[in-house]
């Protein structure tokens, strides 16, 4: 058998060569040979068996991805349902990789616990926010996940705690794995009114510094040590330089806007050309924060 017969033998639903541009909030890549949405862990144990014979990528909320626009030549999977569930004890909240952050950040408000006021502006999940260590407002994943369980190659399911998980700035070993299933979050208890103040006054900061309601993927870049990636962008007079529908933001310069019609192959032309021109006045070149698929 094969591994396209195999899969249709699982008895899951699949869409074949699914756009993977209706999966990234930069509305761009190309299709995927097979996509599938995975609703619990005994079904994502049968897919990790796949990564023998055929490329599997599990994606989140495809807000932090570059998907080239010959899209990906395996199995994407979309982890829902079981992935999507939210549960409190007292200060602990585990959450399914599959939680969007800002359902995440909600749910903790509500409660009165504090340290996850900076998700309301991040659109992407749980998994994908673990996996780069997602952050705004000196806030970052890190500050308050202790355990983060994993699936491995083999189906295995592992709990690490932090420090096995390897956060550092926007960044982590967590992609290493083959999937993650659920985190453990330990927040602060406060007021339900402190904490949804700060949540909205945080988010109103976003709102105010970064575009919102135009397609894009957040930061492109990551921040050199010591300094802003947007800054030095702005600086070298970068805002609203164009490739096709793709443009370095107006509002903030670590942010590419798609005005509709823009490729990946736009996209990464436009980053070429960011990174020499800020190599060739500061002899910096800046590193990718999103993550590049083909
Ligand atoms: N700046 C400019 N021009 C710009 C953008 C920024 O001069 O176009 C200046 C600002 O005036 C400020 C400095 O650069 O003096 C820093 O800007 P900002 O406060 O916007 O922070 P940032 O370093 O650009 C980081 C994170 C964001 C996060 C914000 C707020 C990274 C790569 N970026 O941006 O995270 O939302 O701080 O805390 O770490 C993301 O990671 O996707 C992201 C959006």
């Amino acid at each position: 058998m094969n591994w396209q017969e195999e899969l249709r033998a699982l008895d899951i639903p699949i869409r074949y060569h699914e756009p993977l541009a209706k999966h990234t909030t930069l509305r761009i890549g190309g299709p995927a040979d097979a996509f599938v949405e995975v609703t619990d862990v005994d079904a994502l144990r049968k897919l990790a068996d796949f990564t023998r014979h055929v490329p599997v990528l599990v994606i989140g909320r495809g807000s932090n991805l570059l998907v080239s626009d010959n899209g990906f030549r395996g199995i994407v999977i979309q982890l829902v349902d079981a992935f999507e569930s939210l549960s409190a004890d007292h200060e602990r909240i585990w959450a399914g990789s599959g939680v969007a952050l800002p359902r995440l950040a909600r749910f903790a408000a509500h409660r009165g616990l504090s340290g996850l006021e900076f998700a309301l502006g991040v659109p992407g999940s749980v998994g994908g926010g673990l996996i780069m260590n997602a952050g705004a407002w000196a806030q970052q994943m890190s500050d308050t996940v202790r355990i983060v369980e994993v699936m491995t190659h083999t189906g295995e399911l592992l709990s690490l705690d932090a420090h096995q998980a390897g956060f550092s700035y926007r960044r982590s070993n967590l992609s290493n794995y083959f999937a993650i299933t659920r985190a453990r979050f330990d927040c602060v208890s406060s007021t339900v009114e402190q904490v949804t103040s700060e949540m909205q006054a945080l988010y109103q900061q976003k709102i105010a510094a970064q575009p919102f309601a135009e397609q894009n993927a957040g930061c492109m870049f990551k921040n050199p040590p010591g300094d802003s990636a947007g800054r030095l962008i702005d600086a070298c007079g970068l805002k609203g330089t164009r490739v096709g529908d793709m443009e370095v933001s107006t509002k903030h310069a670590n942010f590419i806007v798609n005005h509709g019609q823009g490729t990946a192959a736009d996209l990464l032309k436009l980053i070429e050309h960011i990174r020499h021109t800020v190599h060739q006045r500061t002899d910096i070149w800046l590193e990718l924060e999103v993550r590049q698929v083909e």
